[in-house]
């Protein structure tokens, strides 16, 4: 193999920093390691400033993972950039722009279950079509499962979203890796996703929204459960904050075959959400799409329409049908299932500066499967 081949830069991606108005995040791989790695650049496609990145590593990798962040951007600007080495070459020019500082109108989208099938491969692309200021992947990302070089196809795949909108993500059962015996964790997608307290819980904030992402396979984890309980808390006491979304893998309602509610997870997290009025909660796991009316004390405060009174109820989505497969439903949907369909799906969500927040879900063919809003 050519040594160009070997310290070529691939899955790029960039993600928030700790603060998402002017930090970006820039992450890729080269099979081989090479000297001076760095991100160039700049306000215009001739770039000029420079980033040097530092290598990290984690015991299982497949090659060298570079990493930059960028600290000096500037809100509501698009910048240019490419990665790689003077040596080993460097990658094609990718640009992204960052959040808005202030109030203002935005959109995200979200899926779960992602995995490498040809329909998360559209998925993605799907997504990427609708220019949101983040895409969040709730968990199940690559389905690995152990097997280290799926992380490099998965990420491969994803650059043509992840280099240009920076994309979030929570872990779900799947980034709990073993590799034969050995159960190694979340140590690949901690290392190889550059998330604000390595991907476990953290939050953070555009325009007037809130996110909240937590670890729902930790959901015993005391300290977990503190934090986000503050992070509820701050968000409820900031009157800066009118929209409190928060995301984590495991649903607490559903009516997926030989899954159905999580009882587990309602006993723990329920009258947290309650108690903090929380507005929209997505999920994944569940390979299907479903979706419920507000909900106080389980069960749903109103049980017909779209358009629903903020604080009357937390409204749950589940779009599990990022692409990995898709799960039966149950005959019947639980007493509080708005809509629900065995689809591959994704959800844009446009948060208004003011006036209601609107979701819309939709099929892999990107036709809608439903669409509702709260104010
Ligand atoms: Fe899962």
């Amino acid at each position: 193999m050519p040594h160009a081949m070997r310290t070529e830069p691939r899955q790029l991606r960039i993600a928030f920093g700790a603060d998402p108005l002017t930090q970006i995040s820039i992450t890729w791989q080269t099979r081989q390691p090479v000297k001076n790695p760095v991100v160039e650049y700049g306000e215009t496609p001739n770039l000029g400033r420079r980033a040097v990145a530092e290598r990290v590593r984690y015991p299982y990798e497949t090659g060298a993972i570079y990493r930059a962040l960028l600290t000096d951007l500037k809100p509501g600007h698009r910048y240019y950039y490419r990665v790689g080495s003077a040596e080993g070459g460097f990658s094609r020019a990718y640009d992204f722009r960052t959040p808005r500082a202030g109030l203002h109108d935005f959109v995200f989208t979200a899926f779960a279950d992602h995995g490498t099938t040809r329909y998360s491969v559209r998925n993605t692309r799907n997504v990427l079509a609708h220019n949101p200021t983040f895409h969040f992947i709730v968990g199940d990302l690559s389905y690995a499962d152990g097997r280290q070089e799926v992380w490099d196809t998965y990420l491969e795949q994803l650059e043509v979203l992840a280099a240009r909108i920076p994309v979030m993500v929570c872990f779900g059962n799947h980034e709990n890796e073993r590799i034969g015996e050995q159960r190694i964790g979340y140590v690949a997608a901690e290392t190889r996703f550059a998330m604000p307290n390595r991907g476990q819980y953290y939050e953070f904030t555009i325009s007037n929204a809130r996110f909240v992402a937590f670890n729902s396979n930790e959901r015993k984890d005391e300290q977990q459960y503190a934090w986000l309980e503050r992070a509820l808390q701050r968000a409820r006491a900031d009157r800066t904050i009118r929209w409190l979304i928060v995301f984590a893998h495991h649903p607490l309602y559903g009516s997926t075959r030989r899954r159905g509610n999580n009882q587990a997870m309602i006993r723990r997290f329920q009258p947290l959400f309650d108690r903090y009025r929380v507005d929209l909660v997505i999920h994944g796991h569940d390979h299907v799409y479903e979706r419920m009316y507000p909900m106080r004390n389980n069960t749903a405060v109103v049980k017909s329409g779209t358009r629903y009174k903020q604080g009357a109820g937390v409204v749950y989505v589940t779009c599990g049908g990022g692409g990995a497969s898709l799960y039966d439903l149950m005959p019947e949907p639980t007493p509080w299932t708005a809509k629900r369909e065995k689809t591959y799906c994704y959800l844009k969500v446009r948060v208004p500066a003011q006036g209601a927040l609107r979701v819309e879900a939709y099929r892999i063919d990107n036709s809608l499967i439903e669409a509702f809003e709260i104010e």
